[in-house]
């Protein structure tokens, strides 16, 4: 049996399905493809002729929607009709931790997956690939088999075929387009050579075959998992380190290239900052967890376990190294925020580490002037109203922070200032110029090790520079 394969369509709209399927349109002009979501609002963002308002900020991403869009690439509500046209279709919805029940706190919620292997159920005709695109605990697929299968049996139509592969996604926010088109590797598990082969050929477009990997579907879905893990495990080892290095007289940056320039070792992923954030880690490594403890094997859930507890420590003693800083406390100071997306070159926030620092740093009476280049306030606004169970949320935080459109306006008339996201504007600040605005005694918390620190010191500011031993 061979696929035809003409007519795509993506469930989900968000960071993994825009841009990839904004790719695929790319480099398979031949192709159809249609972009569903439930969200209106989002579809109509996609949708606007003013390309700097497209839902998702990535580098390159409006080049290519402008090339394709209303071509071959189409952003669309009408979930029913899209499904019933395509021939392969990929899931590439939300899968956040479960909040309440059954592996809350760890397990992924699957119920978008479950939504929307139902609406295949519903409406899919004739042969179709289904492709899990969204990160998924180990065995996800068998219930979407499971479902698709018994949707079959129930409307008894010989006609429909459902094959179900897993198509992990690596791309990374900020470098998502880049990774789209020269992938490090595919990976493609699934039972069903044709279907593994149909897919196959939709990256050869595009990907050198040698690039291309297959596998059965629990090694694939496992891979991402694990290969998302060991990239955390790096970061929380580096971060544990930071704090040595402070302790001792070493210096991060140091630490980092000799031990990176070790070729076993490899000197990706050894930035020390405040912490992993993103979509995927922290859910991923906790899903692992979740895993492993289901299988009984506790010491590989614990080992696991650390990562997590290790990232979140390290947003806890920036937060603490600021206040202890600042004379103990910093009611009624004034500190800039400078960034609150969880890395350069992307307006998501998701686990931001700045959530949780700037949650501390209001619990403790702090004002904030927060600024971002591509973060909206309203945005900033929800993730610092969102219930935590770890924040004490009674501070009215509305009155503590206020939103600023730029370095200038954030940092005017502050005591200190805190970088906390990675972006090229901040790496330029000229601080002999910045500093006159500020309050004195002042103080600059680099947790990004980006900026000139040495013209920071000689501009009169006390410098904190994490990983570093020259505190303030
Ligand atoms: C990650 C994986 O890289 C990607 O393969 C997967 O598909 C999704 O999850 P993403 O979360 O978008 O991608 O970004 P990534 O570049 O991995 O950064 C994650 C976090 O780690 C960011 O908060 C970043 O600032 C931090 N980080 C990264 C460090 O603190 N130090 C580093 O050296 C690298
Ligand atoms: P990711 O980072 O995994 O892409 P996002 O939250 O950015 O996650 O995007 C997921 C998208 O999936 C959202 O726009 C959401 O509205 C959409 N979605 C969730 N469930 C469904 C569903 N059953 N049908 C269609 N779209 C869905």
């Amino acid at each position: 049996m061979s696929f035809e394969i003409n007519n795509i369509c993506c469930i989900g709209a968000g960071y993994v399905g825009g841009p990839t399927m904004s790719v695929i349109a790319d480099k398979c002009p031949n192709l159809t493809i249609n972009v569903v979501d439930i969200n209106q609002q989002r579809i109509d963002q996609w949708n606007q002729s003013d390309l700097s308002q497209l839902p998702i900020y990535e580098p390159g991403l409006k080049e290519i929607v402008s090339k394709c869009r209303n071509k071959n690439l189409y952003f669309s509500i009408d979930i029913e009709k899209h499904i019933k046209s395509a021939d392969m279709i990929f899931i590439s919805v939300n899968t956040p931790t479960k909040v309440k029940g059954i592996g809350a706190g760890q397990a992924s919620d699957l119920k978008w997956i479950e939504a929307s292997a139902r609406e295949i159920a519903k409406f899919a005709e004739g042969k179709t690939i289904v492709i899990e695109k969204s990160t998924l605990p180990v065995k996800t697929a068998a219930i979407i088999n499971k479902i698709l299968q018994e949707s079959n049996t129930e409307i008894n139509n010989s006609d429909r075929e459902f094959f179900v592969l897993s198509n992990p996604e690596f791309l990374a926010e900020g470098t998502a387009i880049n990774d789209l088109n020269q992938p490090d590797r595919v990976l493609i598990g699934g039972d069903n050579q044709e279907a593994i082969d149909a897919l196959k050929n939709l990256y050869l477009n595009w990907v050198d075959e040698n690039k291309i990997l297959t596998s059965n579907i629990w090694s694939s879905e496992l891979s991402k998992l694990i290969a998302n893990a060991f990239l955390a495990q790096r970061i929380s080892s580096i971060n544990s380190i930071s704090a040595l290095c402070e302790a001792t007289g070493a210096d991060i940056k140091d630490v980092s290239l000799a031990v990176g320039m070790d070729s076993r070792i490899g000197n990706k992923f050894l930035e020390s900052g405040p912490g992993f954030g993103g979509s995927c880690f922290k859910k991923d490594i906790l899903n692992l967890v979740y895993i492993c403890k289901h299988h009984g094997l506790d010491e590989v859930a614990s080992y696991w376990q650390k990562v997590i507890d290790m990232n979140f420590w390290q947003q806890k003693r920036l937060s603490e190294i600021i206040i202890s800083s600042l004379f103990g406390t910093i009611s009624e100071k004034k500190i800039a925020i400078l960034g609150f997306a969880f890395k350069a070159n992307t307006n998501d926030t998701r686990e931001s580490p700045a959530i949780k620092i700037c949650r501390d740093l209001l619990e403790e009476g702090g004002n904030l002037q927060i600024y971002d280049p591509r973060v909206s306030k309203e945005m900033i606004n929800h993730e610092l109203q969102k219930q935590d169970e770890n924040i004490k949320n009674n501070n009215d935080y509305k009155k503590l922070w206020k939103y600023c459109e730029s370095v200038q306006q954030a940092t005017y008339g502050v005591d200190a200032v805190l970088i906390l996201t990675e972006w090229e504007e901040f790496k330029n600040i000229k601080w002999q110029k910045l500093s006159k605005s500020m309050r004195s005694p002042k103080w600059l918390f680099d947790t990004r090790s980006i900026t000139d620190i040495e013209e920071a010191k000689s501009a009169g500011i006390n410098t904190w520079r994490l990983g570093n031993s020259e505190a303030i």
